[in-house]
This record gives C-alpha cells, structure tokens and sequence, in this order.
C-alpha cells in the first residue's frame, strides 16, 4: 500500500511532448555549459571546488568510514576536508566507485591532487547531470502535479524556468557542484508534504538537510507548516499521534544515515565538527547580505563580541520570516509552504551566520516553483542572483557563459513584460479607475525593471574603465554586493507581502 502510493508519486503523470520538450532544452544547455571551464581548473595547489568533489571521492573510496571525517595519517582535513553530512560523502563514495573503474588514476590515494584527464572531467561532469536527471527533474515533475495543478501550460514554464535559471545552472555544471541533489530532494520534500504525504515530506526533507546542511535553510517553514496541519486534527490525541508519528520518521532517518558513524561516539564527534560552520567568521568573501553590506558603515566585527554576533544573527534571521511563518501555521497551504521556503531562506541568506554568495541558490528554488503566477519574483530573481556571483563566475573563467545565459534569459523573459501589460490593460479597461492605477502601477515597474538592467550592465563596465582608486580596492566588488544586496531585500520584501496578502498564496 505505501508502496504504491510512493510509486505513484514518482510516476510521471500528465506529461506532455512540451514537458518532455522543457527538460530536454534543460540538458541540452547543461551539456553546454560542462565545455566551459570550472572553478579552480588547473589551479595548483588548492585548485577549486571541482578538486573537492573529486579528492572526497578518493577519500570515501579508498579509505574507512571512521576516517572520513577524521584528520589522520591518510586524510589531510587542510586539504579539502570533507565538510558535508554523510548523505554527500555516500554520493561521493558512489560516484567514485564508478569513477574509480573507468579511471583509477582519478581515484589514486594521495597520488591523485589536482587530477585533470579528459576523461575522468567528462565523467565528472557526467555525474552531474546523472544527478539532475534522478533526483531534480522527478522532483520537479512532481512539484509541476501539485503546484500547479489547473493550468498544463503554466506547470511547463515553471518547469522550463526551474531548469534554465542561470544561477544553479552555472553553479552546478559549470563551477561544480551537486547543489541539485540537497535542492531537488527538498522539492520532492515541498511536494510531498503539500499533497499531503507528510511522512514521505519529512523523510525526503531529512535526506536533503543530510546532503548539504543548507537546506537547513527551510526547515522553519516545514516546521510551521507541518505544526499548523498536525494543530488542525480534531482532537489533542489524533494532535499528538500526528506530531509522534513526524517525530519518529525524523529520528529514523536520521538513524539510517548516521548508522555507519554511530558505532563509535567519537565518528559521530568528527562528523560534527566538522559540518558546523561556527568556528568561521561572520561572512566570507563579498556576499549580498545584510552583514556584509553594511559593514562598509558598519564595523560590525568591532563592536559585537562572536558570541553576541551569533545571537544578534539568529535573532534577525528568525524575526525577518516570522510573519509568514505565524500565519502558515495557523493556516498551512500548498503555496504557502513555497512562500515560507522562500522567505525563510531569504531571512537566512540575508540575516545569518556565515552566508555563502552560493546560497542564494536556496530562495532561488522555492521562489521557481511559485511559477508564472508570481512574474515579478519568478523573472526577477533568477538574473540577480546570477549577478551577484558574477565576481565567483569571473574567477572560474565562466564569463561568457555567464553572459550567454543572462541574455538567453532576458530574451526568454523580456517580451512577456510588454504582452502582459497589454493583456491586462484590455482586461481592466472594464473598470476605468482600476485601469489607470495598474497602468501607472505597470509603468513604474517597467521603468524600474530598465533603471535596474541599465545599472547592473553600467557596474559590469565600470572596471573596464575605469581603475579602482587606491584608497578604495575593492569599490567594484561592493557594487556588485550591494546592487544585489538591494535587489535581494526588495523582492524578500515583496514576496512576504505577496505571501502575506495574496489570496492565491494564502489560500483563501
Ligand atoms: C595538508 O594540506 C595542506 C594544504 O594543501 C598543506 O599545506 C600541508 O602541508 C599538508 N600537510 C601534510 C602533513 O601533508
């Protein structure tokens, strides 16, 4: 019984040729873009994020699972430690048992640093989309059924835009990362739980927080959404039974992929140590969040003590979504979920802790999911968060991928604007007043969609230019920080408002 209502989760349902068509345009582009360079391609001695993934693989192949995690005589944690929950090094493992028989230099122990054949980097690269293809796009096709229910066309273009978005695209097949596993398990998550599947919700949620701990970003709007079903059962008993039954999926999971850490404490101890980002600073590099954009008038770091630091920032994260929050637990809906997902990782990309320019990658997910029905959040986001890693692209040689990307999603976005304002101006020209305050409305959104634009290809230029002065090094990189920094606050803030006050979203 619970088998085949899993099975029938998965089983493509409603899919049509144009479905078929978006993912296929999806892969075609990824191919596209692993003919580019990735981060730290023939770099010594660190090399990039590519090394990484492939020195885990040679770690998790050749060595125990006690050592892992472990700095020993075989495992030096300064080189490329590994420092993602056990569901990463198991994919590591896989990956590289794989890898390891089509390739065995790849994998040699200790002899294979900085490894580059043509062939084990289309393996790699293969292994990426492998992954894509197993775990993001059921997903997807599963969020397609339950987000988007009444409308086949527009289930296509979130598909489509899901899958195009410049961002993760770039992240993933071209700097290199498997960012679409712990993504695409959290999604299959957010379908799960909105069709009422709450178990297989909190069990594919686990798997995601226990691939990259990131995901931990939604876990306060699968919380309140959960919370506020189980608040809904008839009477305290069937409240409690829901809440055990949740708890113990949790724990379970958990469990089962810990098992092989949890024979010997101290394993458990280094896994620990090592995926928890406290002992860094408050930001790294220039990322478009609150802290370090403000701390060009703010010397944050002078004023608060670490510890004060971490209090302030976990404060502020969980105030910045606690308005959706509130209200998904008193009254939980499919699309809210997604606007709680979204918010509560714009909070944690904004407001918390160590915050990588990458993790804008996380609101990016939920908020494509929403699709055509949310066209400012949907067109918008996608290029800013491309943007505000450009300075990241740059250095990984991924320039002209980047600006291929950018304007394939302009021209794919941009006409729209202009139909739809024609569209809804013969559909509100029934209503004069109305008509006259969504036109005004219309044209000073486009105006600030052509002021924007202007200014993002005006800070793109500007270091080709002009040169930064001395006093002032890095100007050009705080541009770009807090142009994307600004972009990101106003659409949270619009989000929440929407999330807040739309019918559509608040299920009313
Ligand atoms: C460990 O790796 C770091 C970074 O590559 C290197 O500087 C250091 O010498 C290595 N230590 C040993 C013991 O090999």
């Amino acid at each position: 019984m619970a088998r085949t209502s899993v099975l029938r989760f998965l089983r493509a349902g409603t899919e049509s040729p144009t479905t078929w068509l978006a993912i296929l345009i999806g892969f075609l582009f990824r191919a596209a873009i692993c003919l580019h360079p990735y981060s730290g391609a023939g770099k010594p001695p660190m090399y990039g994020d590519y090394e990484a993934q492939r020195h885990w693989m040679e770690i998790t192949t050749n060595l125990p699972v006690s050592e892992w995690y472990a700095e020993t005589k075989q495992n030096n944690l300064s080189y490329w430690g590994l420092d993602y929950p056990p569901l990463s090094a198991y994919q590591s493992w896989l990956y590289g048992k794989v890898i390891e028989r089509l390739d065995p230099d790849a994998m040699a122990l200790g002899e294979s640093h900085g490894y580059e054949s043509a062939d084990s980097k289309r393996y790699m690269r293969q292994s990426v989309m492998i992954s894509d293809l197993i775990v993001l796009v059921p997903a997807l096709l599963a969020c397609r059924r339950v987000f988007c229910r009444g409308s086949a066309e527009k289930g296509d273009l979130m598909l489509l835009g899901s899958l195009m978005q410049p961002a993760l695209l770039l992240i993933d097949h071209g700097h290199f990362q498997y960012n679409s596993i712990s993504l695409g398990l959290a999604a299959g998550a957010a379908a799960a739980v909105a069709s009422g599947k709450d178990v297989l919700g909190s069990i594919l949620f686990c798997l995601a927080m226990n691939h990259k701990q990131m995901a931990m970003f939604y876990a306060p709007a699968f919380f309140a959404h959960l919370l506020g079903r189980c608040l809904q059962k008839p009477s305290l008993s069937s409240k409690m039974a829901a809440i055990a039954r949740l708890g113990l999926a949790v724990t379970a999971t958990f469990v089962v992929v810990w098992a092989p850490f949890l024979a010997n404490p101290s394993d458990a101890l280094h896994v620990l140590h090592r995926i928890m980002p406290l002992k860094r600073g408050l930001y790294e590099d220039y990322v478009a969040n609150f802290w370090c954009t403000t701390s060009m008038l703010v010397k944050w770091r002078s004023i608060f003590s670490q510890q004060a630091l971490v209090w302030l920032c976990m404060g502020s994260t969980l105030l910045a979504a606690m308005p959706v929050l509130v209200q998904e637990v008193r009254r939980p809906t499919a699309r809210g979920l997604l606007v709680c997902m979204a918010s509560s990782a714009f909070a944690f990309y904004l407001f918390s802790y160590q915050v990588h320019e990458k993790s804008i990658l996380l609101p990016l997910m939920p908020v494509m999911l929403l699709g055509p029905d949310q066209p400012i959040m949907t067109r918008w986001l996608p290029p800013v968060a491309c943007f505000s890693m450009y300075p990241l692209l740059k250095k990984d040689g991924l320039t002209l991928a980047y600006i291929a990307l950018m304007l394939l999603w302009g021209a794919m976005t941009w006409p729209a604007v202009g139909e739809e304002r024609k569209e809804r101006q013969t559909e509100a020209s029934r209503d004069h007043v109305e008509a006259q305050v969504s036109e005004r409305w219309r044209s000073l959104l486009l105006m600030g969609l052509y002021v924007s634009v202007g200014l993002a290809v005006g800070i793109h230029a500007a270091p080709l230019i002009w040169k930064a002065p001395k006093q002032y090094p890095y100007i050009f990189d705080a541009l770009f920080t807090s142009f994307s920094f600004l972009h990101i606050l106003g659409l949270a803030v619009y989000l929440q408002y929407q999330g807040l006050a739309n019918k559509q979203l608040k299920g009313d």
